[in-house]
C-alpha cells in the first residue's frame, strides 16, 4: 500500500522543519517496506515568488489527491508590505477553505520534562492534557460582508454560521470527548452574541446523542481565565473560528514552547491538513536552529486520523517524549546558559527512535 502526502514547505523554518519530518515520514514508511509518495507543493511567500500566486492552482489540484497534506508555515517580512489578500497567509487561509476542513485540532499537553519551560506554576501545569477544537472554515473570519464602507469611515465584518456548519465541528468535538475522558467545554458569548446563541442550541442538540458525555458552557471571557487556572480540568473544548485562535495562542503558553505543539485540520472527507501551530520564524530562519518536534508530534496526528497508523502515531509520540526525558534540548527549550541541540540532531534522535520502534 503505497500513500500519497503533500508537502508544502512554505517559507522561512517552515522549510526546515517539514525537511526533517519528511525524514520522519519515510522511516514510518520503510519500517513496513513500502514506498511512499511524497510530493512538494508551493505555498505562501515563497509560491508567490515563483509564480505570483500564494496558492497556485497546481498546489490545491496536488492537496485534493493526496491522502494527507503536511504543512511547514508561510509569511515573512519580504511580504509584509503586500495587501491582504497578496500576503503569504492569504494562501494558509485558502489551503484550509480549499480542502475544506473545518475542525482545527489542537492538543495541548505538557510534558513531565518540561514544566520548568512554562511560565505558570510547575503544579499547575503538571498533567494538563486537553484538545482545542477550533471551527476554522466559517464564523467571523470569513462572513460577508467584510468590507470598509462609507469610503473608510466604517467598517464591517461578519458572524456567520450555518446550522449545519456548527453541527459538524461541533460532532468532532463530542467523537473526540467520547474517545477521551468524556468531557466537552463549549465557549461562546451567547450573553451578546446571536451567533453564540444558536451555537448553544446546536451543542445542546447534539449532547442527546452523547449521553455519556459531560457538556459544560463557558463564556470566551470567563473560558480565557479558567484555562490559565484550572488548565487540568478540561479534556475537549469547542468553539467559534477567532475565539479558537486566541484561546489556543493563550493555551499554549501553559506548554512552554510554540516549537512543541502540533496540529490537525480536518474535512468531511478528503486530506487532513497538518501543520505546526507556529510560524516560519523570520528570527531564527536559515541557522538550524528551530525546533523541529511541533511538525513531528503534526506527523504524528497525520498518522493517527488520515493514515489510520495508530501504532506510528503512539511511536513518534514516545519518540518525542523520550527525547524530551532525556534533556535533549533545542534553542527554544534551553534555559539561558543551558547546552542545546540543533534542528538535524534532534531529529536524527528521533527518527532514530521511531525506527527502533516499529
Ligand atoms: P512565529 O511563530 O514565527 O515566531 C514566534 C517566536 O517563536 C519567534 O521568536 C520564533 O523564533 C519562535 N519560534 C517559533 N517556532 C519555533 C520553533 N519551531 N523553534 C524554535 N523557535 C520557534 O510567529 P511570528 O514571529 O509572529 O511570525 C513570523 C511570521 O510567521 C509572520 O510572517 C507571520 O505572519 C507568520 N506566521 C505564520 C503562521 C503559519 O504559517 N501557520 C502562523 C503564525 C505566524
Ligand atoms: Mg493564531
Amino acid at each position: 500500500m503505497t500513500k500519497n502526502i503533500a508537502i508544502l514547505p512554505g517559507d522561512g523554518i517552515g522549510r526546515e522543519v517539514t525537511a526533517e519530518a519528511v525524514k520522519l515520514i519515510q522511516v514510518v514508511a520503510a519500517s513496513r517496506g513500502e514506498t511512499w509518495n511524497l510530493e512538494e507543493g508551493l505555498i505562501g511567500g515563497s509560491a508567490l515568488d515563483a509564480t505570483g500566486s500564494p496558492l497556485p492552482e497546481e498546489t490545491v489540484r496536488l492537496c485534493r489527491a493526496a491522502d494527507a497534506v503536511l504543512l511547514g508555515a508561510v509569511g515573512g517580512p519580504k511580504w509584509d508590505h503586500l495587501p491582504g489578500d497578496k500576503r503569504p497567509e492569504a494562501g494558509l487561509l485558502g489551503i484550509r477553505k480549499a480542502l475544506e476542513v473545518y475542525a482545527n485540532l489542537r492538543p495541548i499537553r505538557t510534558w513531565p520534562g518540561l514544566l520548568l519551560a512554562s511560565p505558570l506554576k510547575p503544579e499547575l501545569v503538571e498533567g494538563v492534557d486537553f484538545i482545542i477544537v477550533r471551527e476554522l472554515t466559517g464564523g467571523l473570519y470569513f462572513g460577508q460582508p467584510k468590507a470598509r464602507l462609507d469610503g473608510g469611515e466604517a467598517v464591517v465584518d461578519t458572524l456567520h454560521y450555518t446550522r449545519a456548519e456548527i453541527r459538524r465541528v461541533v460532532k468532532v468535538a463530542f467523537e473526540l470527548a467520547k474517545g477521551r475522558q468524556g468531557r466537552l467545554t463549549s465557549v461562546d458569548k451567547a450573553n451578546v452574541l446571536e451567533s453564540s446563541r444558536v451555537w448553544r442550541e446546536v451543542v445542546e442538540e447534539v449532547a442527546s446523542e452523547y449521553p455519556g458525555v459531560l457538556v459544560e458552557h463557558l463564556l470566551v471571557d470567563n473560558a480565557a481565565m479558567q484555562i490559565i487556572t484550572r488548565p487540568k480540568t478540561f479534556d475537549v473544548i469547542v468553539t467559534e473560528n477567532m475565539f479558537g485562535d486566541i484561546l489556543s495562542d493563550e493555551a499554549a503558553v501553559i506548554t512552554g514552547s510554540i516549537g512543541m505543539l502540533p496540529s490537525a485540520s480536518l474535512g468531511e472527507a478528503g486530506p487532513g491538513l497538518y501543520e505546526p501551530v507556529h510560524g516560519s520564524a523570520p528570527d531564527i530562519a536559515g541557522q538550524g536552529l528551530a525546533n523541529p518536534l511541533a511538525t513531528f508530534l503534526s506527523v504524528a496526528l497525520m498518522m493517527r486520523h488520515s493514515l489510520h497508523l495508530p501504532e506510528a502515531a503512539d511511536a513518534i509520540e514516545q519518540a518525542v517524549h523520550g527525547v524530551i526525558e532525556r534533556g535533549v534540548r533545542t534553542r527554544d527549550l534551553a534555559r539561558s546558559g543551558e547546552a542545546f541541540v540543533k534542528t538535524a540532531d534532534v531529529s536524527a534522535m528521533v527518527c532514530e527512535d521511531v525506527k527502533r520502534r516499529l
